[in-house]
């Protein structure tokens, strides 16, 4: 997303039609929208994604710089790519202005330990320290501060050796899931122009399409059955990740489950469809600006009649976390149908005003 003044232009992500999956901007679409947008503020790239593919993000740095915008790098999936040669660069590593990372993610920090990362002087740390002022707590937490430090001190102490460790057991993990019948584990293929820069190792993203169940019935049988929680799950897919604090047991329990579920699956209900937008039917069109639409007067109105109208509100499937509407967009027949038959088939949305979809917030139509 690249702010200029205060309307958000969104740019779009490389979507994957055949896993239906979304990959980051590679630099050229950032390159487009900055000449589309000369007056842009500054350019936010999410990276990791949710599902582990990484974007080129030294090459989306230089693209920022050419036009003397700061690249803001959301890299909450990523506390632990500093710290290991064989993981994907980190942003500060990649000429990154300001990094935000969720150090309790993919680190050893407690909840609520995310922190900044700054360098050169594209972002003013004055300004950067009052705008943060304005949304954190004024009762800082010792414990995150100490968890914090003792992550930091663990990594440079260990990291490389620990991560070094866990870089094995990924491969095991993958060669070992990857010759389970039914079960696809995604990898390296996801690298090619077009798709991701480069792919996370330690986040096994787990296709079970072939098994005739979807994700979320997985998640639901490893859980249920297995006592094992996964992070995410989507139609398709399940995810699994690995962290340093991983070690054969836990991989042999991983691999051990994901056989048994071979067989659960055979047991399980038949899913009901999903009905996936094409690519174009997910890019909706922004007609208002989100904070304009989020404060408006609004109404809560059918999910049939909220169509056409603009949406007042997120909803955003959770896991992974990708909003499909945001406040300000105009509701599409294709998002509230992928919506209403994503949950009847099991998909979270509990965030929107009715987590079901029976209904959505729209902006009040003043003729109306
Ligand atoms: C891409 C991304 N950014 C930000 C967040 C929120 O991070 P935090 O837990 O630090 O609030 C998440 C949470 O899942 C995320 O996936």
């Amino acid at each position: 997303m690249i702010v200029n003044g205060t309307t958000p232009v969104w740019v779009h992500p490389r979507f994957d039609a055949e896993r239906h999956m979304a990959h980051p901007p590679e630099p050229d679409d950032v390159r487009r929208a900055l000449e589309q947008h000369p007056d842009a503020k500054g350019m936010l790239l999410i990276t990791p994604t949710d599902w582990g593919t990484c974007a080129d993000i030294r090459g989306v740095a230089a693209v920022c710089h050419e036009h003397d915008v700061p690249l803001i790098v959301d890299e909450a999936w990523g506390a632990h790519l500093p710290f290991h040669a064989g993981l994907p660069t980190w942003g500060m590593d990649a000429d990154a202005d300001l990094v935000v990372t969720s150090v309790h993610k993919m680190g050893a920090a407690i909840e609520q330990s995310s922190v900044f990362h700054l360098q050169g002087n594209r972002v003013d740390p004055t300004v950067l320290a009052q705008r943060e002022d304005l949304l954190a707590t004024t009762s800082a937490s010792s414990l995150v501060y100490a968890s914090l430090d003792g992550w930091r001190r663990h990594m440079v102490e260990q990291g490389e050796a620990l991560l070094g460790r866990t870089l094995d057991l990924a491969r095991r993990a993958r060669a070992e899931i990857a010759a389970i019948d039914g079960i696809e584990v995604y990898g390296d293929e996801l690298v090619r122009e077009g798709h991701a820069h480069e792919v996370d190792p330690f986040v096994l993203t787990l296709d079970v399409r072939a098994l005739g169940i979807t994700g979320y019935q997985a998640s639901e049988i490893l859980r249920d059955h297995h006592h094992v929680d996964l992070g995410a799950a989507d139609t398709w897919r399940v995810g699994a990740r690995l962290t340093h604090a991983d070690d054969d047991e836990s991989v042999d329990l991983l691999v051990r489950t994901l056989r048994s579920l071979v067989d659960d699956a055979r047991r399980a209900e038949t899913p009901p469809r999903v009905d996936f937008p094409s690519t174009e039917g997910l890019e909706l069109e922004t007609v208002m600006l989100p904070r304009e639409a989020f404060f408006a007067e609004v109404e809560q109105v059918s999910a049939q009649q909220a169509v056409g109208r603009v949406a007042a509100e997120m909803v955003t499937p959770y896991p992974p976390g990708v909003p499909v509407i945001a406040p300000g967009e105009r509701i599409t027949q294709d998002a509230v149908d992928y919506l209403r038959s994503g949950v009847a088939a099991g998909m979270l949305i509990p965030e929107a005003a009715d987590p079901q979809v029976d209904t959505l917030r729209v902006v009040r139509d003043s003729g109306a």
